[in-house]
């Protein structure tokens, strides 16, 4: 018997990271998971791996791609009990360089994705929600850097700087539909995002537009010994974190920022 039998989960960014490792999660503990990434090989890559599960490629900065993948989800399992908003990338620089494309995209994959993966949801929960008694779980991805802020990370921070918001206002509306709404504010986790570089920073490639990424050998010690753990997160520690939000345990929490930091503050 698995802790989520029976439920249909949505993971966004679910090809790398913390996303595939929370899919993985997810379905360990029983539940069908829709793995949906901007990067089809990768969805499926992760996808293969799951019993039951489905890989779903499609940008979330398209308009209409939170609309699919909730349709999708609800006509695929018949039902859809745990949405976890997990997409994002980074794009820093310090405000005198940081361009409009630059600040609209980082508010754009952080704050309104996950509005419009939400407002697609919230359709579906207005004419589905309370037939059952089965608690459903939101768990929508931050970073400390949208509570304490970072330097050179302004857009960035601002986006997840709004994901509390969100999820702080829809703890307040989907409690009537037995849904609780949380997020998850992690601090540095070993992915792309945060993979050493010794000169120039690493290049990932994100909506077909190259970005350096990743951290100096000393950026990383800096991690490390910031946490009272003396290390960086793994993505499983990751997708812990997000799990303990999504299992029946936690059906009294709803509104909260699980700060996921490995005790960093600030
Ligand atoms: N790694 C960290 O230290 C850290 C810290 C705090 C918060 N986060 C957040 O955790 C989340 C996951 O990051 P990660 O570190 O696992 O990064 P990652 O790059 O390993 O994985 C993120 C995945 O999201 C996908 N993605 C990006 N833009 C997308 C879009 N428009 N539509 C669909 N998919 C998209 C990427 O293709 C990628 O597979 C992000 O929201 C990130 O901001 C990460």
């Amino acid at each position: 018997m698995g802790n989520l039998d029976g439920k249909f989960a949505l993971v966004t960014g679910a090809g790398r990271g913390i996303g595939a490792a929370t899919a993985k999660k997810l379905s360990d503990a029983g539940a069908r998971v829709l793995v949906n990434d901007l990067d089809a090989d990768v969805a499926q890559a992760t996808a293969a791996d799951l019993p039951g599960a489905i890989a779903v490629a499609g940008d979330l900065s398209d308009l209409d791609v939170a609309d699919q993948l909730v349709k999708t989800a609800v006509d695929t399992f018949g039902g859809l009990d745990i949405v976890v908003n997990n997409a994002g990338y980074i794009w820093h620089s310090a405000i005198h360089n940081m361009s409009d494309e630059q600040w609209d995209a980082m508010i754009d994959i952080h704050a309104s994705a996950q509005f419009r993966v939400l407002r697609a949801y919230g359709r579906w929960l207005r004419t589905n929600a309370g037939k059952d008694a089965h608690v459903r779980k939101v768990v929508n991805v931050s970073s400390t850097m949208g509570i304490y802020g970072g330097a050179t990370q302004l857009a960035y921070s601002a986006g997840k700087a709004a994901v509390v918001g969100i999820t702080k206002t829809l703890a307040k509306e989907w409690g009537r539909y037995n849904v609780t709404v949380n997020a998850v504010a992690f601090g540095a986790i070993e992915t792309r995002l945060t993979s050493p570089y010794e000169k120039e920073p690493n290049i990932s490639i994100v909506k077909g537009q190259e970005r350096k990424v990743g951290l100096s050998l000393d950026q990383i010690e800096g991690a490390k010994q910031a946490s009272p753990l003396g290390r960086m997160g793994t993505v499983e520690d990751g997708a812990n974190s997000i799990y303990l939000m999504c299992i029946p345990e936690s059906d009294w929490i709803t509104g909260e920022v699980l700060v996921a930091s490995g005790g960093v503050r600030g």
